[in-house]
C-alpha cells in the first residue's frame, strides 16, 4: 500500500470523505482548498485524508477515512502519521485535528498518534449540520479540538 498525492486530474473519494464528514457541501468547500493524499493498493483507493492550512504555520487534518472494509487493519493509523510526517516536511509547527464527542474510537486512534485534546468547539455540530448525528448512542454535539507541535 502506498499513500500518494492525489493529482489535480483525478477525482476526490467522494464515497470516502462523506464516511468522515455528512456535508458534501463542506466537503466540497475544504478539498478545494487542501491537499487530499489516498491510500491506494493496485489503483483502489483503500483510505484519504485532507490536509487544510488554517493559521499561520499550523495546518489541520481536516477529514480522514478508511474503506469500511479495511478498517481496523491499521491503515487508518498510517494515515495519520502520514498526515503528521508530511506536516512536519513542510515546515508547518502545529498539526490539529478535530473529531465529535461520540467518536470514541477516532480519540484513541489521535491520541495514539501524539494528539493531546486541547479545547471543545461547544455545539459545533449543531451550528454546522441542518441533521442530527448519532453515533455510539450518542448524539454528536460538541468537536473535541487535538494537537501536537511539530
Ligand atoms: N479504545 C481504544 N483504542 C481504540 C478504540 C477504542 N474504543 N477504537 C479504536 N482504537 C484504536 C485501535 O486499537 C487502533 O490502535 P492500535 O493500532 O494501537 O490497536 C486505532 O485506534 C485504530 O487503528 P486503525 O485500524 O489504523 O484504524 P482504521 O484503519 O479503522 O481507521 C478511521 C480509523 C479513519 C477513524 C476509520 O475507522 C474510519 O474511516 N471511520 C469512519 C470515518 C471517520 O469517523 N473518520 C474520522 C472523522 S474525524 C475527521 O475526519 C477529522
Ligand atoms: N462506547 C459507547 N458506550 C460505552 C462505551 C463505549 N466504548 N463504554 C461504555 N459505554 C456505555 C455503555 O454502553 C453503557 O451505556 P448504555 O446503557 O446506554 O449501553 C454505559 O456506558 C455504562 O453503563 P454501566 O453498565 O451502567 O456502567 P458500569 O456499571 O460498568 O459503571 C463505571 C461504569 C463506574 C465507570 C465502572 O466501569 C467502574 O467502576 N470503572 C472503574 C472505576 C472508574 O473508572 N470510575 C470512574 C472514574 S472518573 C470519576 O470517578 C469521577
Amino acid at each position: 500500500m502506498n499513500i500518494v498525492n492525489l493529482a489535480s486530474h483525478e477525482q476526490p473519494p467522494m464515497d470516502l470523505l462523506l464516511l468522515a464528514d455528512p456535508s458534501p457541501k463542506l466537503v466540497e468547500e475544504y478539498i478545494q482548498r487542501g491537499q487530499c493524499y489516498v491510500a491506494k493498493a493496485e489503483e483502489l483507493i483503500l483510505g484519504v485524508y485532507v490536509l487544510l492550512p488554517t493559521r499561520p504555520e499550523t495546518v489541520e487534518i481536516v477529514n480522514i477515512a478508511v474503506d469500511e472494509r479495511h478498517q481496523g487493519q491499521g491503515i487508518g493509523k498510517k494515515l495519520v502519521n502520514h498526515a503528521i510526517e508530511t506536516a512536519r516536511q513542510l515546515g508547518y509547527k502545529t498539526i490539529e485535528i478535530g473529531t465529535g464527542n461520540s467518536s470514541i474510537g477516532q480519540l484513541a486512534l489521535y491520541q495514539k498518534c501524539g494528539f493531546r485534546m486541547t479545547w471543545i468547539d461547544r455545539d459545533f455540530f449543531i451550528r454546522h449540520y441542518e441533521e442530527p448525528i448519532y453515533e455510539n448512542g450518542m448524539q454528536v454535539i460538541d468537536m473535541v479540538r487535538l494537537s501536537q507541535d511539530l
